[in-house]
């Protein structure tokens, strides 16, 4: 089956970034990336590349060379759809906020209307992809709802789960550990779609790092091997709090247990908690499937991982209130980075916002500097949190683009991104700027110690 027509519904940190890198490897494939937010698409069609929505190391490049030629991003989702012979659905899929499963289950309204919009359209057989992250068996759902549409055309559905992490997107893209696609085994039909898809990856994955699987492993390995990862953040962060008590150093014992070659080095950086679109609702998804299996000690076993990032989140907040003498009430204190992670200008569940949210309840004065983060973004993360008005969020929080500025007459500041810019800071400057005692919090273990407690910094560091 030869693939000429792709369409990607959906063009946000997934969608975008891998229907590039595929219009890069696959220049004979006309791809078309689609999405019903407007201005979205109106930043990917932005003739400067550097406007584009979303920033990532590489991505405005492979951009600037594609679009246009083989790489287009529309509104148009019914054209895209009927001239493709491969969709893939990549649209969000958030913990639902509302009904049963309210705060666990995966919200699947956006899945289910890519799937009806498809049916209505399609005039021709469809490979349909889910590139989304989805509950096991999910599958099975699109099936029903695409065959009842009547109007037969036939449908193989694949899982072929996205792996990239937002800031390493294009190099995980080109050089992924492995590409996963689940289908049909059992059919010659499935085995020729699951055949299409293999060969698209093919032209620049070794094939040996092509896994095919049935649909159902495929799906629940992507909950899986998100768990695990979120599982080692909170493990290490666990083992933070108890390196605070006792004088051990969390960056020492993570080296050592990661030398080990059973357990590996990665993953083990202590932190203020880990955030970003996935790792929470993705457990949580977990949890809720577990649970509705009735397999409470599974669904406790994960839970704990996200108890575990709340703890983490909260203590931090709590110590800087309580080295800072238990007050912070008036007190400016300055945050450095409020995206989830460096390199990337994507704020969804960062650790930053439940920090301010918690200073802000204590009557902390908050600015805050990030170098690829709006101010637009920052209040709107903060009034989704809803703990108090727009104009409260606007009037406690002030938003700078300059580091130096926000450290002016700060009382504190606190790193809560590894942005590489920090290290580099005149941190002798900063100093001199702030009230004194001026407080450091390094939320990410970010910054060298020794130098910082010479200048007269008061530094407090995870895990030490
Ligand atoms: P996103 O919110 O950045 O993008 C999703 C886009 O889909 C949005 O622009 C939205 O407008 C669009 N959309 C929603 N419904 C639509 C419809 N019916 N028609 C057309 N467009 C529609 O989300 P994302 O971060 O790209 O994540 C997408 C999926 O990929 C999620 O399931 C997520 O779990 C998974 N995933 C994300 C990452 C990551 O790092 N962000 C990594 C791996 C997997
Ligand atoms: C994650 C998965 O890694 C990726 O494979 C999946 O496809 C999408 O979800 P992402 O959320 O983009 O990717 O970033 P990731 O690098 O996993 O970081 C998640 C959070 O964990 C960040 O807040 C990061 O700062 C934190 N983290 C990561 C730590 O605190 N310590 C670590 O050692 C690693």
């Amino acid at each position: 089956m030869k693939i000429k027509n792709i369409c990607c519904i959906g063009a946000g940190y997934v969608g975008g970034p891998t229907m590039a890198v595929i219009a890069q490897k696959c220049s004979k494939v006309k791809v078309t990336v689609v999405d019903i937010n407007e201005k979205r698409i109106k930043q990917w069609n932005d003739p400067d590349v550097q406007n584009i929505p979303i920033y990532e190391p590489g991505l405005s490049e492979i951009v600037e060379e594609t679009r246009g030629k083989n790489l287009f991003f529309s509104t148009d989702v019914d054209r895209a759809i009927d001239e493709a012979d491969m969709i893939f659905i990549s649209v969000n899929t958030p913990t639902k906020t509302y009904g049963i499963g309210k705060g666990m289950a995966a919200d699947l309204k956006y899945i289910e209307l890519c799937a009806r919009q498809i049916a209505a359209v399609a005039k021709n057989d469809k490979i349909v992809i889910e590139k989304s992250t989805l509950p096991v068996r999910t599958a099975a759902a699109l099936k029903n709802i695409l065959d009842n549409a009547g109007n037969g055309v036939k449908y193989q559905i694949l899982s072929n789960p996205e792996f990239l992490a937002e800031g390493t997107a294009v190099e995980d893209l080109r050089n992924p550990d492995r590409v996963l696609i689940g289908g049909d085994v059992e059919t010659e039909e499935g085995r020729e779609a699951m055949d299409a898809l293999v060969n698209i990856y093919a032209s620049w994955v070794p094939k040996e790092r092509i896994l095919t699987t049935n649909v159902w492993s495929s799906e629940l390995s992507k909950l899986t091997a998100n768990a695990f990862l979120a599982q080692r953040v909170s493990s290490i962060n666990a083992i933070s709090e108890l390196c605070e008590k006792t004088g051990a150093d969390v960056n020492e014992v993570s080296r050592a247990v990661g030398m080990d070659s059973r357990v590996g080095s990665k993953f083990l950086k202590a932190s203020v908690g880990f955030g970003g679109s996935c790792f929470q609702k993705d457990i949580l998804n977990l949890v809720y499937i577990a649970r509705t299996y009735n397999l409470q000690e599974v669904a406790d076993y994960w839970e704990q991982v996200i108890i575990m990032n709340d703890h983490q989140k909260r203590r931090f907040a709590a110590n800087m209130v309580q080295t800072m003498y238990n007050t912070v009430a008036g007190k400016k204190i300055a945050l450095l980075g409020w995206a989830f992670k460096k390199d990337t200008n994507d704020t969804r569940e960062s650790a930053a916002i439940y920090v301010a949210d918690y200073l802000l309840n204590e009557q902390a004065e908050i600015v805050v500097y990030d170098p690829k983060v709006t101010e637009e973004q920052i209040y709107s993360d903060l009034d989704y949190l809803g703990s108090r008005s727009g104009d409260a969020n606007r009037q406690a929080v002030t938003v700078v683009d300059s580091p130096y500025e926000a450290c002016e007459d700060a009382h504190a500041i606190a790193v809560l991104t590894e942005w590489n810019e920090f290290k580099e800071l005149d941190w002798q400057k900063l100093y001199d700027q702030m009230l004194k005692p001026a407080f450091l919090f390094d939320g990410r273990r970010l910054l060298e110690p020794k130098t910082k407690k010479e200048i007269g910094f008061e530094f407090y560091a995870i895990g030490n």
